[in-house]
């Protein structure tokens, strides 16, 4: 019997797991990421970028860092749209991805070299240990949903035998955390508190603004689900195969904002706001950048750029109930 947090982090990080390899998440595989939608979602962070840096909070030498970068995407992105808006802060800018495959951080690589040349001086780390710096900007998309959790109900936490899921360990930690977050049933994140740590050691002024699915508050349910091909199975649904789905699909549950928040609180990182992502990216000037898509491109182009980016703002698909989270340490 094994704790369900070292299956998930088997499923996800293991030899073969999920994400240790490269694969297609965005159109061809099995699932599409707001990264993957449009290269605005990366450009209204490029705006933000620039605003933090005429406000004086980040230096022009400062450093922006994507952790769980996968493709590499949307860090491209940002620098992209750096460099239509402010391309002499591409010189002065340190680009870090924090990346524990060494796969994975080749492939970003060589994603960088072709994009980019060697315009732009990116770092790889392992992990956010590695890092210490002045003044950072942090952005992440979709990565506290794929931190391992413990699975709990009723007072008991889960263990896996095979791929049979049972309740039956009492599990101090775990029980704390459903009660403090009102759960008589669902998921509880394994990591955030010690991921919060790494981050307000690694820097000594920052701004994190995080991406994901979930609510501040959760709802007393299991979200875990399974993603294959684009279709989604609920992990404790009938028919669900998890011994031929186990490392070869993606896993994944709501986020409970509070946790992470409080993960953040209690390290002396100050919450800034949790909103809708449509929201952020509005505030962040999407629209701006649309409109000047349109005074500068082809009409056809423009069209094209727009749909996608609807489907970043519009309610009821990827915009309602995905957030953003921020962050800042002074
Ligand atoms: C759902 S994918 C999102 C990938 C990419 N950000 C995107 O939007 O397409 C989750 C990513 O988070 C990474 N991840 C999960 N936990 C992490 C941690 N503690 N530190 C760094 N990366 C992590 C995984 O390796 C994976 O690449």
């Amino acid at each position: 019997m094994t704790k369900f947090s070292d299956y998930m982090s088997e499923w996800l990080y293991g030899d073969d797991g999920y994400y240790a390899t490269y694969k297609n998440i965005g159109k061809e595989g099995d699932f599409y990421t707001a990264v993957s939608t449009s290269k605005f979602f990366g450009g209204s962070v490029a705006r933000h970028i620039i605003s933090l840096v005429d406000e004086g909070f980040l230096a022009r030498d400062g450093v922006i860092c994507e952790i769980g970068a996968h493709h590499g995407y949307f860090l491209a992105d940002v620098i992209e749209f750096i460099y239509t808006l402010r391309p002499k802060l591409l010189s002065s800018l340190k680009f870090v991805i924090i990346e524990r495959f060494d796969e994975l951080q080749e492939q970003q690589r060589e994603y960088f070299e072709e994009s980019f040349g060697d315009v732009i001086n990116l770092t790889h780390y392992k992990s956010l240990d590695e890092l210490r710096c002045k003044n950072a900007f942090f952005i992440a998309n979709e990565i506290f949903d794929a931190f391992a959790c413990e699975l709990y109900y009723k007072g008991k936490t889960a263990r896996v035998d095979g791929h049979n899921i049972e309740f039956d360990v009492y599990n101090k930690w775990v029980d704390a955390k459903a009660k403090k977050y009102n759960k008589d049933r669902g998921e509880i994140a394994i990591g955030y508190e010690e991921f919060a740590l790494s981050m307000a050691n690694s820097c000594d002024k920052f701004e994190f603004m995080s991406f994901d699915y979930g609510e501040m508050q959760a709802r007393p349910d299991f979200s875990i689900r399974v993603y294959a091909k684009h279709k989604v199975i609920p992990f404790f649904d009938e028919e669900i195969k998890r011994d031929e789905l186990f490392k070869k699909s993606d896993i994944t549950y709501d986020v409970t904002f509070e946790h992470v928040k409080d993960a953040y609180a209690d390290v002396g990182v100050e919450f800034v706001e949790l909103k809708a992502q449509m929201v952020a990216l509005v505030d962040m000037g999407i629209l701006n950048l649309l409109e000047m898509l349109k005074e500068n491109a082809d009409e056809k182009i423009y069209e094209q750029e727009l749909q996608k980016a609807k489907m970043l703002i519009m309610p009821n698909f990827l915009g309602e109930r995905f957030k953003m989270i921020r962050f800042r340490k002074n």
